[in-house]
């Protein structure tokens, strides 16, 4: 098969909030990606789009607007299940996001089949989001919450996973890949464990599906979640992929139009999923848009968008190893993708990134949404880089000058 090979510059151009300069005349150097992806002209023109010649609101109207709506809709649900394998575009749910999504799970799914004696079993990597739904679902339901432990490099330990993986665990929720280490964490594995012991396995998906293939078949994955707006599309929608049978057996936590097949005077019965889940209004015009966001990232091919991420990956952890009192977390660059959390000693994150926004360099600064992770590194904040299918060799390189420059500013040279 032929090697898809990414041409950055082309990418680039179909961005644009890169085709500008700064008020102080650098170029935009966006190293935040994890946190929300910046949007190609395909994207943005979809939702123009629908609000300027046929928006109407979805599943309600016959009239010509509504049902092109609806259409859209479902062709955007099916894009969505042909970029994560799923077997029916009815297992797609819209949803507000990975926060929303999660918590459908832990409420909608482990409200119902939690109790006294089961574990619920996450990660120390795990985002807030992936965190705190579970915890208040322990303290609701009794059941116990336990985290798998990491190795020293950041990875999950795998001696570690027959103590923590057993008949109790009835739910595993962990993260495809670390939004602050980049660890990929080994989904058919752990998928595979906690069958074996009749649970569940919920996956985070909203840091990995825009780097690469996810496959909730191949890797019997029972919940995935991700968001729009880390995959290059809008903000506001986001996506839960149940399994069909395990939709059946999840309540809805959101109630009322649309998600009913009847409703009495004294109780209603819900429609089938995906509309079981999708109460009210959804995000109409982000979640037809979502569908240009997916064959953006199709288009350019996971081998291709991998291959590249990781060539700027590598030369990034190169040149910042060679920064006297740099400290990098997580796996070896080899071993993870393309995110890079690091300290540097002398430097407060927050002054750090201060004086890179100065250079036109955007970087997250903080504890990004983990800080039972960060309590485990022993740092309360750390820099970091999240890169996209747009950034460049030479977006690395105006980072470390920016670093070289605020090393002067803080008198670390
Ligand atoms: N979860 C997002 C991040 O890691 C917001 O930045």
């Amino acid at each position: 098969m032929e090697t898809q090979i990414l041409d950055v510059a082309a990418v680039r151009n179909q961005f644009p909030i890169f085709q500008q300069k700064l008020p102080n005349g650098s170029p935009v150097t966006f190293l935040d990606t994890g946190a929300s992806a910046q949007k190609p002209q395909v994207v943005i023109d979809a939702e123009r789009d629908v609000m300027e010649t046929h928006f109407a609101n979805a599943y309600r109207g016959v009239y010509q607007f509504g049902a092109q709506i609806d259409d859209e809709l479902e062709a955007s649900r099916e894009a969505v299940r042909r970029l994560i394998h799923a077997e029916k575009s009815s297992e797609i749910i819209f949803t507000s996001g990975t926060t929303m999504s999660l918590n459908m799970v832990a409420f909608g799914w482990g409200s119902k089949h939690l109790q006294e004696g089961d574990e619920i079993l996450i990660t120390q990597m795990e985002h807030h989001a992936n965190i705190v739904p579970w915890q208040q679902v322990a303290e609701r339901t009794g059941a116990t919450l336990r985290y798998l432990p990491l190795t020293d490099d950041g990875v999950l330990d795998p001696d570690e996973f027959d103590k923590f993986i057993t008949s109790r665990t009835k739910v595993l929720s962990v993260t495809g890949m670390s939004n602050v280490l980049g660890t990929i964490n080994p989904i058919a594995e752990l998928s595979k464990r906690v069958h074996d012991v009749g649970g569940i396995i919920v996956v985070d998906a909203a840091q990995s599906v825009p780097h690469q293939v996810v496959d909730v078949v191949a890797d019997q994955i029972d919940f995935l979640t991700f968001s729009g707006h880390k995959l290059y599309g809008p903000t506001g929608v986001g996506v839960l992929y149940g399994r069909e049978q395990l939709l059946q057996e999840t309540d809805p936590i959101l109630f009322g139009g649309h998600m009913i097949d009847r409703v009495y005077e004294d109780r209603s019965i819900w429609a089938e999923p995906p509309a079981k889940f999708e109460a009210g209004t959804i995000p109409i015009v982000q979640a037809i848009s979502l569908k240009s966001a997916v064959e953006f990232v199709e288009g350019l091919g996971f081998d291709a968008i991998h291959g590249h991420e990781m060539s700027v990956t590598h030369y990034a952890h190169e040149k910042l190893n060679e920064i006297p009192g740099m400290k990098i977390y997580g796996p070896p660059v080899e071993e993870k993708g393309a995110i890079i959390s690091f300290t540097l000693e002398g430097a407060h994150p927050e002054d750090l990134a201060q004086l890179l926004d100065r250079k036109g360099v955007f970087v997250r600064h903080g504890h990004h949404c983990t800080m039972p992770l960060h309590d485990l590194l022993q740092v309360n904040s750390t820099i970091r880089l999240s890169l996209g299918v747009y950034n460049t060799i030479e977006d690395i390189d105006c980072l470390i000058d920016a670093i070289e420059f605020a090393r002067q500013r803080l008198r670390l040279v």
